[in-house]
């Protein structure tokens, strides 16, 4: 993180909010700026940690869905980074109203208030914005059509984003991430594919990929996201919304083959069917953020891949 320390100088001092701070890319970011800022974290703990919270950030158990609550917990903050959602792509195809409720509903009132306090806020957007591309790399300007209501919902955030800055004037940006993974992540039914594939590796369990793993994805290590973010807290370009990602590709298949080699496994590899809402393919065009913000991913994917499964050996020997 060396090569961000100008921009955690420049947030020296300041209070800034983390809406979903307890969960997996939250609490990393949290663990960054602690250091520098007066962290408050905004989670209701459905899918976090109380744990993960660092110990020197204050915690607020609560609902961002409350007005009251997003009200109280804006008082005296300059930026807010919003990462609370509900992120499983899968649920949002089963339970479509709670996930409007949490990941479009919530961020408007996150966006007003952050309008009545004037604070900076850095939202968290997806890759799933997009829907099946049309051509790869995804480049910002891409035709959007999201194949899940997770990612209409986000696509609307994003819009909202923009929309605010132009009407009037709230510094906003909005970080597109393509698929997030590192120490933390949720490896239970909505978790992320490579948590999954890494406990099932890890337990001699068959590696579940769903259809013929041809799909692929843009893997961005966690701390690579963190960086985009505080990049994003610092920056004059604001009302613009950026990709975050690698710039490269791996398909499921050979995802899980990596997997089984770094872990040493000999799980088995089991298709099982396609899911519904999937997209196809995935990669980020990163030339605006690389251009903009000065981001460049640090992490490959074999080193956060080896680093994901020792940290996963290391907490179950804690166990
Ligand atoms: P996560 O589930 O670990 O973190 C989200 C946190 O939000 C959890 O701690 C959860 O308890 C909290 N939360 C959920 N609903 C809430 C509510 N109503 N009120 C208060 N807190 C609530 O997920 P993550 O992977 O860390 O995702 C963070 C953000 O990044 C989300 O907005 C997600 O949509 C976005 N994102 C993630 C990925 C990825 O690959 N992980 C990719 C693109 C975008
Ligand atoms: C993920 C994020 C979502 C984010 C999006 C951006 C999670 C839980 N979801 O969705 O918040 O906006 O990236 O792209 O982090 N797969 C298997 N076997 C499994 C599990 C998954 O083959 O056991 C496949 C899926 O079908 C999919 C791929 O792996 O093709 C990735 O799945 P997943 O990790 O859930 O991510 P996304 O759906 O891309």
């Amino acid at each position: 993180m060396g090569q961000i320390r100008s921009e955690l100088e420049t947030l020296e001092g300041s209070s800034v909010l983390i809406t979903g701070g307890a969960g997996f890319i939250g609490s990393h970011l949290a663990d960054q700026l602690v250091d520098y800022c007066d962290v408050t974290v905004l989670d209701d703990l459905s899918n976090g940690n109380r744990d993960y919270v660092p110990e020197a950030a204050n915690f607020v158990r609560g609902d961002i869905r409350e007005g009251e609550t997003l009200g109280r917990a804006f008082e005296g903050i300059d930026i807010v980074f919003h990462q609370a959602a509900i992120v499983s792509v899968n649920e949002s195809v089963e339970n479509p109203i709670e996930s409007h409720e949490t990941n479009l509903d919530a961020t408007l009132t996150i966006l007003e208030e952050a309008r009545k306090h004037d604070v900076r806020v850095v939202l968290a957007s997806s890759t799933a914005i997009y829907g099946e591309p049309e051509t790869l790399p995804v480049s910002e300007e891409d035709s959007k059509t999201p194949s899940s209501p997770y990612g209409l919902d986000k696509l609307a955030l994003d819009h909202y984003a923009r929309l605010y800055n132009e009407l009037y004037g709230l510094e906003t940006v909005a970080l597109r991430y393509f698929n997030v993974y590192g120490p933390r992540q949720g490896s239970g039914p909505y978790g992320g594919v490579i948590s999954i594939f890494v406990d099932q590796a890890l337990s001699g369990e068959p590696i579940t990929i769903h259809g013929e793993g041809t799909q692929t994805r843009d893997f961005v290590h966690v701390s690579d996201v963190v960086q985009a973010n505080i990049r994003a807290a610092t920056t004059d370009v604001v009302g613009e919304a950026f990709n975050v990602g690698t710039g490269t590709e791996i398909s499921i298949l050979e995802l899980a083959k990596l997997i089984r080699d770094v872990s040493d496994s000999d799980s088995e590899l089991v298709h099982e069917s396609a899911r519904p809402g999937d997209v196809s393919k995935s990669r980020a065009d990163i030339q605006r953020i690389q251009n903009r913000l000065d981001f460049t991913p640090e992490v490959t994917l074999e080193e956060g891949l080896r680093n994901l499964v020792e940290f996963r050996q290391n907490s179950e020997a804690d166990d």
